[in-house]
């Protein structure tokens, strides 16, 4: 069955998503022997659809998608496509965000329970108390942020261009920043400002652990440390690159040396592996000297098959409320006017 079944169930939760309606198709119904690929390939074209996914989606899916990049590259592609459906293939405040800068477009997501801790940390009653008692400062938040949160935000960052856009503020200018606080760290550090943070964590890197990284590092000398700044700062302090998911990736294929250790969501290395063929790639470890903990959890519900239904049933879809719209479009705006242009265009998938 492939008609359209979109629609009707809201979440009153989020009261930003829609789930398939009754009658939609489910994984049950998808033929085992069907060619998802090419099925994938055909509803692009059927729809008018553009597949945006993150670094931190598993491979199959970085490879069927029109563009691959980090969350600044990603939302730029959203606000600029043509294509009646985007497909977002990343965490839900992203297909938010694609929603809030493209309210025309139908955007669907293989799984609406795709959250994000640092989300999930700062909920807007709170955040609306904490800045409430900092009446003078101005409130930057991080991309992964509830739309709620970025509606009582003067200005949206990402991790790629929030140095830039604090350092174009008046020095003088004090700043509450959330919701990551390692992030938020970082920023504090390298840009001097008077900044108080939200105390919130991506579980996925906060789980590193410096120790077992400078284990790695001493089996393996030629190998240098590329790190996200939502590492804990002992993390950082044993890295020898600092940057966004697309900063690691022009990092490790520039850098002359054969060997990284990655200190981030493992999937990003399937990109790694096709700009920097030949080239090895380690995944940071966790305190007990695992891999597993740098995989995210909420990133991993997408799968091939959930993008093939999303795009069948035209659902889940998020589409907010006007005002929230509205109110979070502008900490997004200043976001776009203010960035530096992108030092690396989102990768076009083969
Ligand atoms: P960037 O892709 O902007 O570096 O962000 C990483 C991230 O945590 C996305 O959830
Ligand atoms: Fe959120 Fe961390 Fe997952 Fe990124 S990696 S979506 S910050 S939980």
């Amino acid at each position: 069955m492939h008609t359209s079944k979109r629609d009707m169930k809201k979440d009153m939760k989020s009261k930003t998503v829609f789930h398939p309606g009754q009658g939609a198709m489910g994984e049950r119904d998808i033929d085992p022997l069907l060619d998802l690929e090419a099925e994938i390939n055909r509803l692009k074209r059927e729809k008018n659809a553009v597949i945006l996914a993150h670094y931190y989606q598993e491979g199959e899916i970085q490879d069927i998608a029109d563009f691959v990049g980090d969350s600044l590259d990603l939302s730029r592609k959203a606000a600029e496509t043509n294509a009646d459906m985007i497909v977002f293939c990343g965490v839900r405040f992203m297909a938010e965000v694609a929603n809030i800068l493209n309210p025309e477009k139908l955007v669907v997501l293989p799984d609406a329970d795709a959250g994000c801790s640092l989300e999930d940390s700062c909920q807007p009653v709170a955040y609306a108390a904490f800045k409430a008692k900092h009446p003078d400062h101005i409130a930057i938040n991080y991309i992964n942020s509830s739309a709620e949160v970025k509606a009582m935000s003067d200005y949206i960052v990402t991790s790629s261009n929030a140095e830039h856009i604090i350092n174009s503020l008046p020095k003088d200018q004090p700043i509450i920043f959330g919701p990551d606080r390692h992030l938020g760290a970082y920023l504090n550090h390298k840009t001097g400002r008077d900044m108080v943070l939200w105390p919130g964590t991506c579980i996925v890197h906060e789980q590193f652990s410096a120790r077992e990284i400078t284990r790695l590092k001493n089996a393996h000398p030629g190998a240098l440390v590329a790190a996200h700044p939502e590492c804990p700062e002992a993390i950082l302090e044993v890295s020898d690159h600092i940057g966004s998911t697309s900063s690691i990736l022009n990092f490790v294929t520039n850098n002359n040396s054969n060997e990284f250790i990655v200190a981030t969501e493992q999937n990003i290395i399937h990109q790694m592996e096709k700009d920097a063929p030949g080239k090895t790639f380690y995944p940071a470890p966790g305190a007990d000297g695992s891999c597993n903990c740098s995989q995210c959890p909420f990133m991993a519900l997408n799968t091939m098959e959930k993008l093939y239904l999303c795009m069948v049933n035209e659902a889940p879809y998020v589409k907010l409320d006007d005002d929230l719209r509205v109110a979070a479009l502008k900490p997004l705006e200043h976001m776009l006017e203010l960035s530096p242009p992108a030092a690396k265009s989102a990768a076009a998938a083969e």
